[in-house]
């Protein structure tokens, strides 16, 4: 079920209508948050195509969100992995060819675990590289002729795990640090094309499969309590932050990351009551290769 409705473009700051006429292509749009910024564009007039790994998880979400708008257009390609470029080429294709043109895409297909450096296979490390870094590169790859085409813009999904050392995510924590390495790149190299490129770096969001996945519940009311506007993100937060990079107001905005994070990070507060004792006891296995 979409997670916003028509009361988004009535009670919001942004005028109903903002991105008619535009198109998105996002990577994770069936996903818990990439579908909430989709769901924003969507009520806000844009077009959207939504690409995932699980076709019916995909397809289910793009009829969902096509009844949020009563001339809505959303289509969900499944079985598109964002570790093969040619994948993503057909994907683009086949965007162009339903909806006609891409304006905005959104990098936003992530893959994450737990997991100690003892633990954690030289494979399961390329895993999670491959699908944020190597995935959200071969996304703008493969959008590239429609973003120049159209000056368009970049959304990459990224996080602040890496601005100080995370246990257990070392793998994404690389990841992402070299997500934010690419955008700035591309601000850089695509600006002078009308291109811009800025990531959202998002904190502790309520329902998402990351913090069901990331936070165990015992931690989950100390992440409250170390968060300096002391709630939770929503994914609203996020697709807010989602609709200012890609309106007009952010028309002189690039290379940035947009943390929407209530100042978690300046406190580490996603550093978990279980350090150091279980990296210790996981230490003492053999290691994993
Ligand atoms: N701890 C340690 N290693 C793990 C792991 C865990 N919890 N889960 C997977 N791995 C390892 C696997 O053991 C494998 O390594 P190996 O070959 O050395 O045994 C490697 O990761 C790849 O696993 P596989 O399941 O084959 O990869 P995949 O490409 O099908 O899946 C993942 C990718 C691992 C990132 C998977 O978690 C995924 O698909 N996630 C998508 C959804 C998601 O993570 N959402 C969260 C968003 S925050």
């Amino acid at each position: 079920m979409s997670s916003l409705d028509s009361s988004f473009v009535k009670n919001s700051s942004w005028k109903p209508d903002l991105f008619k006429g535009k198109v998105v292509f996002v990577t994770g749009g069936a996903g818990t948050i990439c579908r909430v910024q989709t769901e924003a564009l969507v009520l806000l007039g844009a077009n959207a195509a939504i690409i995932g790994r699980n076709q019916e998880k995909t397809a289910k979400a793009a009829q969902e969100m096509s009844q949020l708008r009563s001339d809505a257009k959303v289509i969900g390609l499944g079985n598109v992995d964002v570790r093969d470029v040619q994948s993503l080429v057909k994907a683009v294709d086949e965007t162009v060819k339903q909806l006609g043109r891409i304006d905005f895409v959104i990098a936003g297909a992530a893959g994450n675990f737990l997991s100690d450096f003892n633990h954690l296979s030289s494979n399961a490390f390329k895993s999670v590289i491959s699908i944020d870094l190597l995935g959200s590169f071969n996304t703008v790859k493969a959008t590239f002729e429609q973003l120049r085409k159209n000056k368009g813009a970049i959304i990459f999904v990224s996080a602040t795990l890496h601005y100080y050392g995370v246990p257990m995510q070392s793998h994404v924590g690389a990841a992402k640090a070299g997500v934010d390495a690419l955008s700035n790149a591309l601000a850089v190299e695509l600006g002078p094309l009308g291109i811009r490129s800025n990531c959202i770096a998002p904190g502790a969001i309520a329902g998402t499969e990351g913090m069901d996945r990331l936070a165990p519940p015992e931690q989950r009311k100390s992440i409250i309590s170390k968060t300096p506007l002391q709630r939770y993100g929503s994914t609203r937060d996020i697709a807010e932050a989602t609709v200012y990079l890609f309106s007009p107001a952010s028309s002189f905005v690039t290379g940035t990351v947009q943390i929407v994070d209530g100042g978690l990070w300046h406190l580490g507060g996603m550093m978990g009551d279980f350090y150091p004792n279980v990296i210790i006891s996981a230490g003492e296995d053999d290691p994993k290769l």
